[in-house]
C-alpha cells in the first residue's frame, strides 16, 4: 500500500507536514468542541482557529472536514479539522470513518500528521490508520494515468500509537479483498482467483491446494460442477491452511466465488450486470484475511475454503429443471439458475463440516432480498448458534461492519420441498435470503455451529462514504479478523 503509517514524537506545534489533523466533536448547542491537542494548537493560532471554524459554520458532523491555512502559526502548512460526531456516541468507528473522509479530503498533500487516534483509548491508533489507508485505497490497475494521488506519509503523533500494526495489517486485508473485487469478470476467472490465492499463500506461509474438475467430479462435487458448466472458463475449489503450532482451536471459513454472475440460462437484465463481477466478494474477504493471520500471529487454525466458478448460460449449462447431487450425496432441483451462490456453497460447506471446525462461518453475495431488508449498510447474519451470532455481531461493531440476525424458521423449509430431488434451490417470491440460508442449512450437519453473511448489498459501495469509497468494499475482512482474533485468545 502506497501510504505509509509512521508514529513521530513531534509536538502538533512543531511537527513538519502539509497538514495536522485534529478531531472536534459536535455539541448539542450546534457548536463544536475541539479534541486535545486541539485547544493547544487553537492557542497556538491565538484563537483564529476556533474564530474561523465557527464563522464557516462548522458542525464537528461525522466526517465534516474544514481545512485552513496555519498562517505562520505552527510548523505544519495547513490545518484540517475533523468531525467526530457527539462525544457521546464516538468511538473507533467514528474515528475510522473521521480518518477516511480527512483522507480523502487531504489527498492532494503528501505528509500529514494526525492527532485522531488520541479520541478514543485502546484501538484509536488501529482504527485511525484503518482510516487513513482505506479512505485513500483507489483501484487504478487500468488507468493510463494514476490520478492526482499524493498522500504518502500520515504521521500518528504521540501516545497511544501502539496499535497501528493491527491496523495497517487489517487495512491491506481489505484493500487485498477490494483489488480481487474490482477486477473485471474476465480478468479473474475461477483458474485467475486460484493462482491469485496461490500465491497470496506462498507470501503468507500458509498451504493452499486447489482442485480443477477432474478432482472436484471425483469427490462429488455437483454443484460447483452444474454452475460451472455452462462456462468456457472451468470451476476450482481454492482451499487455504493456516495452521500455527500454538493453534488452540480449529475453525473453517468459507466464500462464495462466483467470479461473474450473468444469471445463467435464468439470465439476468443487462442492467447493472456489470456489477456481478462483485459477485466474489465472500472469497475476496475470505483471502483477504488469509493474507495476514499468520504475520497477526492469531493462535487458531483457520481453513478457507472457496468454491470458483462463472455462472454462465451456454450450450452445455445446466438447464432449469436439472437435478445435481452435492458432496455428500443430497440432491437439489435447481429451478432458477440464478440462484447459483447455494449451490456451490453446498457443496463447501458439506466438505467444511467434515472437518469438524469448532464453528463455520460463510460469506456471500447470496441475494438481493437481503438488500431489500437491511439496505446497503447493514449484512444479513443467520446463524444456528446464538453464542456464534453474538460473537461475530460484537466482532463486526469493533471492524466498523454492521450485522443484523435475520431467522432460520423451520416451517419455511417446506417452500423447499422438491418433487423430484431432496431440495429444490428457490422458495417462494417473499423472504427470499431466507430461503437462501435454509437451504445451506441442509448442508450444515447438526454440531458444527454455522454463521452465514449475506453481503449482497454491502459488497458494493455506490457512492463514496467515509472509508469505503466507489466500488468494492471488502466488507467482512475485518469483520473475520476480528472474529478469529476473539476465538485464538488474542
Ligand atoms: N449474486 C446474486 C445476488 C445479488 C444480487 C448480489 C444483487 C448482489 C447484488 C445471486 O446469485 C442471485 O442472483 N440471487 C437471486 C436469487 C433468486 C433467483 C432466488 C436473487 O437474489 O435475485
Ligand atoms: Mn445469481
Ligand atoms: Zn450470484
Amino acid at each position: 500500500m502506497a501510504v505509509a503509517i509512521e508514529v513521530s514524537e513531534e509536538s502538533p506545534q512543531a511537527v513538519a507536514c502539509d497538514a495536522l489533523v485534529v478531531g472536534a466533536h459536535s455539541t448539542t448547542e450546534g457548536g463544536f468542541d475541539l479534541v486535545a491537542p486541539g485547544p493547544a494548537v487553537d492557542e497556538a493560532t491565538e484563537g483564529h482557529l476556533r474564530g474561523y471554524l465557527t464563522s464557516a459554520g462548522f458542525k464537528a458532523k461525522l466526517g465534516e472536514v474544514v481545512i485552513l491555512p496555519s498562517f505562520g502559526h505552527l510548523v505544519a502548512q495547513a490545518i484540517a479539522v475533523t468531525g467526530l460526531g457527539p462525544a457521546g456516541t464516538a468511538g473507533a468507528s467514528e474515528v475510522r470513518r473521521a480518518a477516511g473522509a480527512a483522507a480523502r479530503h487531504l489527498s492532494g498533500r503528501a505528509v500529514v500528521a494526525s492527532t485522531l487516534h488520541s479520541a478514543v483509548e485502546g484501538n484509536g491508533a488501529a482504527a485511525a490508520a484503518e482510516g487513513y489507508l482505506l479512505g485513500s485505497y483507489r483501484f487504478t490497475a487500468y488507468k493510463s494515468r494514476a490520478g492526482d494521488h499524493k498522500l504518502e506519509r500520515v504521521l500518528f503523533l504521540g501516545s497511544g500509537a501502539e496499535a497501528i500494526e493491527r491496523g495497517v495489517a487489517y487495512a491491506s486485508a481489505t484493500a487485498l479483498a477490494r483489488d480481487l473485487i474490482n477486477e473485471p469478470g474476465s480478468a479473474l476467472t475461477p483458474e485467475l482467483l486460484a493462482e491469485r490465492a496461490v500465491e497470496l499463500a506462498a507470501g503468507a506461509n500458509l498451504d493452499c491446494t486447489i482442485w480443477d474438475v477432474a478432482e472436484m467430479s471425483e469427490r462429488g462435487f455437483g454443484g460447483i460442477l452444474g454452475v460451472g458448466r455452462g462456462s468456457a472458463n472451468p470451476p476450482r475449489f481454492i482451499q487455504v491452511h493456516y495452521k500455527p503450532p500454538s493453534a488452540a482451536v480449529k475453525l473453517a471459513i468459507i466464500g462464495k466465488g462466483v467470479t461473474f454472475d450473468t444469471g445463467g440460462l435464468s439470465l439476468k437484465d443487462a442492467r447493472n450486470m456489470e456489477e456481478m463481477k462483485t459477485d466474489m466478494s465472500g472469497a475476496a474477504a475470505v483471502l483477504g484475511a488469509m493474507s495476514v493471520v499468520d504475520q497477526l500471529g492469531l493462535a487458531a487454525e483457520v481453513m478457507a475454503f472457496i468454491p470458483a466458478t462463472e455462472n454462465m448460460p451456454g450450450p452445455t449449462a445446466i438447464k432449469p429443471g436439472d437435478v445435481i447431487a452435492h458432496y455428500g450425496g443430497t440432491t437439489s432441483e435447481v429451478l432458477n439458475t440464478d440462484a447459483e451462490g447455494r449451490l456451490i456453497l453446498a457443496d463447501a460447506l458439506a466438505f467444511a463440516s467434515q472437518q469438524k471446525p469448532a464453528a463455520m462461518v460463510d460469506l456471500a453475495t447470496l441475494t438481493g432480498s437481503i438488500m431489500l431488508a437491511l439496505g446497503r449498510k447493514c449484512s444479513g447474519l443467520f446463524a444456528t448458534d446464538d453464542a456464534l451470532a453474538q460473537e461475530l455481531i460484537a466482532a463486526g461493531e469493533a471492524a466498523g461492519e454492521r450485522y443484523w440476525r435475520m431467522p432460520l424458521f423451520d416451517d419455511y423449509n417446506k417452500e423447499l420441498e422438491s418433487e423430484t430431488a431432496d431440495i429444490k434451490n428457490i422458495g417462494t417470491r417473499y423472504g427470499g435470503s431466507i430461503f437462501a440460508a435454509l437451504f445451506l442449512k441442509k448442508f450444515v450437519p447438526e454440531g458444527v455451529p454455522w454463521a452465514h453473511l449475506d453481503i449482497a448489498g454491502t459488497a458494493r459501495n455506490e457512492t463514496t462514504t467515509d472509508e469505503v469509497p466507489k466500488g468494492g468494499t471488502g466488507v467482512g475482512t475485518r469483520t473475520l479478523l476480528e472474529w478469529i482474533s476473539s476465538r485464538a485468545g488474542a
